[in-house]
């Protein structure tokens, strides 16, 4: 990945974990969490490693002693937007140093990673900073800055891996859990800052994986999402050598009580016949797949060091819809890559009307500092790339609501795994990750139930329980 499957600018915080264990003080915890969902997990993880000090999560900044934010440096907006969270922050600060207190301020993840003293440069607010590899450092990076007038820099890529040192979580699982799987990328696409903030990849061991995956089954998950920046890249240590992602992927599905896997995000070029088969063969593999394909352009493909044509991709996407026709794929996609010109762009459009995708993402090309990308000659003008990405936009969504349209009158089952903002109302998804909102009792959440599609909106469905005839006739 980079590629996560959604972008969400601010994923919400995570209110179901870490509890503190008896006998320590209360502290709050305040995590706001930028960027994909290998950010949600490590924020989990966060919470996981401080509990034991007695932080327990707030959801209000102005009840914490301590917040992390966790950043993502993906696209220049991101990290301008943690700058500006912090001088944000700054009052609250402010207030409780006056009233003789000390409120902890770390900026963790990918801008932490990759802009490390310049952020206490740019913002003395900031107490602490760490990369995505240096979470389990997090109590005694908290305990160094309690002590410490300046502020501490932890974004050293350790030869221990990170997972090693974190504890086991105690706190009920949400219904769909994140797992990370895999971490970092080698693949060095030209526009990507991963491989540099995430740095080189790393699978973890099979056993790990699947000890975790048991945890959250056992606090109550019932649909595994495995992260990776590069997921299907993943070649863990196992029995008898390195397992792909399709045999860690079979072995999952055996565990009891387990109803749904997915994994996020994948390249293309690693979309081997194993993991293909396992679409086919893995009745609790979703039939849902974010497979970013950037640009149609070979041209622009080359450039972006991609390393496979349209064609492959177009080829790649025949044969998993051969093997699971009803599966569904979303995309990633860039515009005004240094160099695309109106052809080019043409090229993309072509694509997406050949393949028809479900929701999808599209950015313009935003130089990040140290690629290879940002010293390309022939830049696109902003108002060329805006005008792109309004054109390709239009056309994805007009796919989306096609995509969402062809659920009407289908019977779908929907894994409930929240309540909704309206009175009784439960939300879920489909298998191919779309939002359904049921009128619902409480007991359907973590259960997976026949739902009667009834409307579509922008970005999700409304549906109808489907009662067995049992319950119709009580
Ligand atoms: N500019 C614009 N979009 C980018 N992405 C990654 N880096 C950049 C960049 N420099 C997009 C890619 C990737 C997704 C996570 O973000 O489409 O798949
Ligand atoms: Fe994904 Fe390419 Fe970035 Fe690796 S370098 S994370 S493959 S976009």
């Amino acid at each position: 990945m980079a590629e996560a499957m959604r972008h969400p600018d601010i994923a919400p915080a995570l209110p179901d974990q870490g509890s503190p264990s008896r006998g320590t003080p209360d502290r709050g915890l305040f995590i706001k969490t930028y960027g994909c969902q290998m950010n949600v997990y490590d924020s989990g993880r966060m919470a996981d490693v401080l509990a034991p000090l007695g932080y327990r999560l707030v959801d209000d900044p102005a009840g914490a002693d301590l917040i992390v934010l966790n950043t993502c440096h993906i696209r220049e907006k991101a990290a301008e937007k943690v700058y500006s969270e912090i001088g944000r922050l700054r009052p609250l600060k402010a207030r409780r140093a006056k009233a003789g207190g000390r409120l902890v301020i770390a900026v963790a993840g990918c801008v932490a990673q990759a802009e490390g003293e310049e952020i206490t440069r740019r913002a003395p607010d900031v107490d602490i900073v760490l990369g995505p590899q240096a979470y389990h450092r997090l109590p005694e990076l908290v305990a160094l800055a309690h002590r410490a007038t300046g502020s501490v820099l932890d974004t050293t890529f350790p030869t221990e891996p990170k997972f090693d040192h974190l504890p086991a979580a105690l706190s009920p699982s949400a219904v769909s859990a994140f797992l990370t799987v895999q971490e970092g990328c080698d693949k060095f696409c030209t526009f990507c800052v991963v491989p540099y903030t995430r740095g080189a990849e790393y699978s973890r061991p099979v056993a790990a994986v699947l000890d975790e995956a048991r945890a959250l089954v056992g606090r109550g998950a019932r649909e595994i999402v495995l992260l990776g920046q590069n997921v299907n890249a993943y070649h863990g240590d196992g029995a008898g050598g390195a397992w792909s992602l399709a045999r860690l992927i079979g072995a999952l599905a055996r565990i009891p009580g387990l109803l749904r896997l997915r994994y996020t995000t994948s390249h293309p070029l690693e979309m081997n016949v194993d993991l293909i088969a396992a679409h086919r063969d893995i009745d609790i593999l979703m039939p849902h797949l974010h497979l970013p394909v950037q640009s149609g352009s070979d041209a622009v493909l080359a450039a972006m060091n991609r390393r496979y044509r349209a064609d492959d991709y177009r080829r790649i996407v025949a044969t998993l819809r051969a093997a699971r026709p009803d599966i569904a794929l979303s995309g990633d996609f860039i515009v005004g890559f240094p160099g695309e010109t109106d052809a080019d762009f043409q090229r993309t459009l072509d694509l997406v009307d050949a393949i028809s995708f479900a929701p999808s993402f599209s950015f313009k090309y935003s130089p990040r500092p140290g690629t290879p990308g940002a010293l390309l000659p022939r830049p696109v003008p902003e108002a060329l790339k805006a005008e792109r990405l309004a054109v390709l936009q239009a056309r994805l969504d007009a796919q989306a609501d096609a995509f969402h349209r062809a659920a009407i009158g289908r019977r779908l089952p929907v894994l409930f795994d929240r309540a909704g903002r309206h009175p009784g109302q439960r939300v879920g998804r489909t298998p191919y990750l779309q939002t359904v909102h049921v009128a619902a009792e409480d007991s359907v959440i973590g259960t997976v139930r026949e739902v009667a599609i009834v409307r579509a909106h922008a970005n999700s469905l409304e549906g109808r329980l489907v009662l067995p005839p049992a319950e119709v006739a009580a």
